[in-house]
């Protein structure tokens, strides 16, 4: 849902990945990130990236059982026909790839007014200007900070110049649009993405591999707003 008490943009947000969590106890490694402001869900449909995760029965299942909101990040071919799928599941956030959507605007359009936030994600090689004029049509724009289809990769630094970049045409536009950041995202590597701009942060092996998930989420907070105010 797009709830009216939404964070402002700018209002620091954690939303770990469960691609590196158990899958044979999902419910319970949702359990143990209670400080999550979002559970960031990957569907990955093994042609847009060459891996396989779960469809909209399990993401139900998960919505369901999680008392954390859903964001479904979807590595699909079909966006276009499927995305509203997630929305029924439960997911408060859907986010398509641009590079899959045939008609980003319509579905943008699509997914809110089923009512959850709409959200365009950009692999590492693809620029957002051409997409300027359509940023009042999302909720939030996703950044990949490493080619989508598995976690547990190294940062690309390269992106973080797109990320300055979104930021600034947001500002330009005086838009209320999250900015989202997907990939080796981690203790050493957020500082540079919360001072580049970005607000909102996925981090997957790093809440999963660490010993206390839930304050590595925390951990992951407290630094992104440190630098954010730098
Ligand atoms: C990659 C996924 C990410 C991934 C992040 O395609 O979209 O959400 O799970 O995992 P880490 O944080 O380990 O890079
Ligand atoms: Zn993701």
């Amino acid at each position: 849902m797009r709830p009216l008490d939404s964070p402002p943009v700018g209002h620091i947000q954690i939303t770990p990945s469960i691609l590196n969590a158990d899958f044979a106890r999902l419910g319970e490694e949702v359990a143990r990130i209670p400080s999550a402001d979002w559970v960031h869900v990957d569907v990955m449909d093994n042609h847009f990236v060459p891996n396989l995760t779960f469809g909209p029965t399990m993401v139900e299942a998960l919505a369901r059982s999680s008392s954390v909101p859903l964001d479904a990040h979807l590595m699909i071919e079909d966006a276009d026909r499927n995305a509203l799928e997630y929305v029924e599941a439960g997911c408060g956030s859907v986010t398509f790839h641009v590079e899959a959507a045939k008609a980003p605007v319509r579905l943008a359009r699509e997914i809110r007014a089923a009512g959850a936030r709409a959200s365009m994600a950009l692999k590492p090689a693809t620029p957002i200007e051409p997409y300027e004029d359509m940023l009042s049509e999302l909720d939030m724009v996703l950044i990949m900070t490493v080619e989508p289809g598995f976690g547990g990769q190294r940062f690309l630094d390269l992106c973080l110049p797109k990320i300055r970049r979104a930021r600034a045409l947001m500002d330009k536009h005086g838009v209320e649009t999250w900015l989202q950041v997907d990939g080796g995202v981690s203790l050493e590597t957020i500082e540079r993405c919360a001072e580049a701009g970005a607000d909102v942060f996925v981090a997957g092996s790093a809440v999963y591999s660490a010993a206390d998930p839930d304050k590595m989420v925390t951990a992951l907070r407290e630094t992104a707003t440190a630098a954010q105010q730098r």
